[in-house]
């Protein structure tokens, strides 16, 4: 197979932590390049995940002809805009959630996408994760029975005012930053978009931003799914999934460690859950299948993992949040 070379737009904490740790696991392509506003910050960041190349610029690193495939941890207001000079610039971009924090941004996206005739992907990683795979088929074979309720926390606390979440600007809160992730999962899961929401949000006096939210959602089939996330809360994360029959629980559906298995139960119809099945999924680095799965979409020109059209749905939903929480309303979402 055709090795892509990759480029990375900034130090970001994911991209050193996470991101590229699991690209340099990948023999699918190679991580050629980073760069970021200061030269020392990227050499420093090169040399210690030897990355051959370090720029002092987003432009250098876009002019690199050398590089196939950008990707965009940066804050999430300069989403749409290096993401767009990376498309001018004819890469394949793959830019980290939300991508877009206007539906107004999704067409110009879109255009640019086709005209250049390449691919743009949105980063959520737990669509390559083989626990969410496994949770699809579990839901699609019946075995739950009839799908009634989708149930998600997402929780952590961070009141760092330096930090990009708590930044209303730069499209911080905890809507954006992991709100998105029960959105995307459950229209994964469901294969449906959400057809009104309600939500409460909570904003924080000093940084403008939501810090504890609740969102309702309710799909055409019936189905229903309710969230909770925060910033200012201790860390947690689960997601149950409820049918007729059985119950589905991913036990660390977001952030799943690398080094040990991931769990998923399905307990029978017992309040004591005696008849509860564990299923354990050998570890794996969704950040490395992430990059892989965009890889393969480039090479054998198939679509993203997740599409800008998913995005622009991602953030049609997010935005009927925010307006249900100034109205105190449901809010009706039309769905293209
Ligand atoms: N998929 C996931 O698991 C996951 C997890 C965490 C975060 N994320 C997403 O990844 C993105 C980055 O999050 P992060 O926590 O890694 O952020 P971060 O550590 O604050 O990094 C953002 C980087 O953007 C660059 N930057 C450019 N202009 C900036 C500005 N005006 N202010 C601050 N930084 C600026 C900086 O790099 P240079 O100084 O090198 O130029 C900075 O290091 C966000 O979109 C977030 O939603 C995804």
């Amino acid at each position: 197979m055709q090795k892509l070379n990759w480029g990375i737009l900034s130090t970001a904490k994911i991209a050193v932590e996470k991101v590229i740790p699991g690209l340099l696991k990948s023999d699918d392509l190679a991580v050629r390049a980073i760069a970021s506003r200061n030269l020392e910050k990227a050499g420093k960041v090169a040399e210690e995940l030897n990355i051959p190349v370090a720029y002092d610029s987003y432009e250098a690193l876009l002019s690199d002809p050398e590089i196939d495939v950008i990707y965009n941890p940066l804050p999430n207001h300069l989403h749409v805009e290096w993401t767009a000079k990376a498309i001018e610039a004819g890469k394949h971009v793959l830019c980290e959630k939300p991508l877009l924090l206007t539906v107004q941004d999704a067409e110009h996206l879109i255009k640019l996408r086709n005209k250049y005739n390449v691919k743009v992907g949105e980063a959520f990683m737990v669509k390559s994760h083989p626990q969410w795979q496994r949770a699809k088929a579990i839901i699609d074979s019946g075995l739950l029975g009839g799908i009634r309720l989708y149930q998600g926390t997402f929780s952590y606390f961070n009141a760092d005012p330096q930090n990009i979440r708590n930044i209303a600007n730069y499209g911080g809160g905890a809507m954006w930053d992991i709100g998105c992730y029960p959105v995307m999962t459950s229209r994964y899961l469901f294969g449906e978009s959400p057809t009104r929401v309600i939500a409460s949000l909570q904003i924080d006096e000093q940084f403008g931003t939501d810090v504890l939210s609740t969102v309702q959602m309710e799909f055409s089939s019936g189905i229903k799914a309710q969230f909770a996330v925060s910033t200012q809360a201790a860390a947690y994360q689960r997601v149950h999934v409820l049918g007729t029959e059985k119950e589905l629980e991913i036990m660390i559906p977001f952030n799943a460690p690398t080094d040990q298995p991931t769990v998923l139960r399905v307990n029978s119809a017992d309040i004591l859950r005696k008849n509860e099945v564990e299923e354990l999924l050998p570890p794996s680095d969704q950040y490395q299948l992430q990059a892989e799965d965009f890889c393969r979409a480039i090479l054998e020109n198939t679509s993203e993992p997740v599409t800008l059209e998913d995005a622009r749905d991602h953030c049609r939903i997010i935005e009927a949040i925010f307006e249900s929480n100034k109205k105190g309303t449901w809010i009706n979402i039309q769905v293209p």
